[in-house]
């Protein structure tokens, strides 16, 4: 039986979830990448460079608002690699609207992916993980496109929860210090990245090639500075690979972020 860790990534096919697949792979972890349907070429080719590392691997595809699916997700990784130690909640959505052009149903398609996504990624991760009893390492995206709102619900979430369980100063978006604190008696660490201006398929605009290339409209609307340059997906990867390492066992509640310098918290 192989005693390689496990890992999942959500929104692997593409971009950062990609390149952390193959990262985690060349650290000797076999990859079960998913993403939506729809997406199998992309996820197969994944599924093929891992594989060509050495490393097992396969896809599944999963929209991670819906709890089954992601249900589904860790016991088909369960029944196929033995068990589940890596859980990268990393499948996002942007979006490029004005606030005012912003209606319900993209306020709801955000939140459901962003945030209630990667709710169930980590509720499942762990419940697998508190079953195993080896501990894991869990790691999600903090997507600042739900940045504020998000932190407010999280708040109400934490003040109905009441301050027996939960300090009353809270982390944003999912509470990762909570979340690590409660998880900590089991070996479970709880970090998140926190990207910006990727040069991603998400940054692309029909319109980047007579502003500079890939991520420049999105660049001027976030009115970024100038002489602020994109990073390459593997820069995200490389620090989701060291949370990743049983050394790293000592990191945890911990949100960082991976922007060039564009926000300091
Ligand atoms: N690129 C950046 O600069 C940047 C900045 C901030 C946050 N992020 C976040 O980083 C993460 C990765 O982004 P990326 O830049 O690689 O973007 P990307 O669009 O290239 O990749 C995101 C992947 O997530 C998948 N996905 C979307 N909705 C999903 C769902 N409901 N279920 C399962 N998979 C779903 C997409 O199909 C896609 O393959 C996202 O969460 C994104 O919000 C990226």
């Amino acid at each position: 039986m192989s005693t390689a860790r496990v890992a999942i990534v959500t929104g692997g096919a593409q971009g950062i979830g990609e390149a952390i697949a193959l990262r985690l792979a060349d650290d000797g972890v076999d990859v079960v990448v998913s993403d939506i349907p729809g997406k199998e070429e992309q996820l197969a080719t994944v599924v093929k460079q891992i594989e060509l590392k050495g490393r097992r691997s396969l896809f599944v595809t999963a929209n991670v608002s819906v709890e089954a699916d992601i249900k589904g997700l860790v016991d088909k990784t369960v029944e196929a690699f033995g068990g589940l130690d890596i859980m990268i909640a990393n499948a996002g959505i942007t979006l490029f609207k004005p606030f005012l052009d912003t209606t319900p149903e993209d306020w709801d398609k955000m939140f459901a992916t962003n945030t209630t996504g990667v709710m169930l990624s980590y509720k499942y991760a762990a419940l697998q993980m508190i079953k195993q009893g080896r501990g894991g390492r869990i790691i999600g995206i903090f997507a600042m496109s739900a940045y504020s709102a998000s932190k407010f619900a999280v708040r109400g979430l934490t003040q109905a929860v009441g301050e027996t369980q939960f300090d009353s100063e809270v982390e944003p978006l999912f509470m990762v210090g909570n979340i690590a604190q409660e998880l900590r008696p089991h070996k479970i660490t709880v970090n998140c990245y926190a990207p910006g201006f990727i040069l991603t398929p998400m940054l692309a605009h029909p319109d980047d090639d007579k502003f500079g290339g890939l991520g420049s409209v999105a660049k001027m609307a976030a009115k970024m500075p100038d002489d602020l340059e994109g990073a390459k997906p593997s820069v995200v990867a490389e620090l989701v690979a060291y949370f990743t390492k049983p050394e790293a066992y000592f990191v945890t509640g911990q949100t960082i972020n991976v922007d060039g310098g564009l926000m300091f918290d």
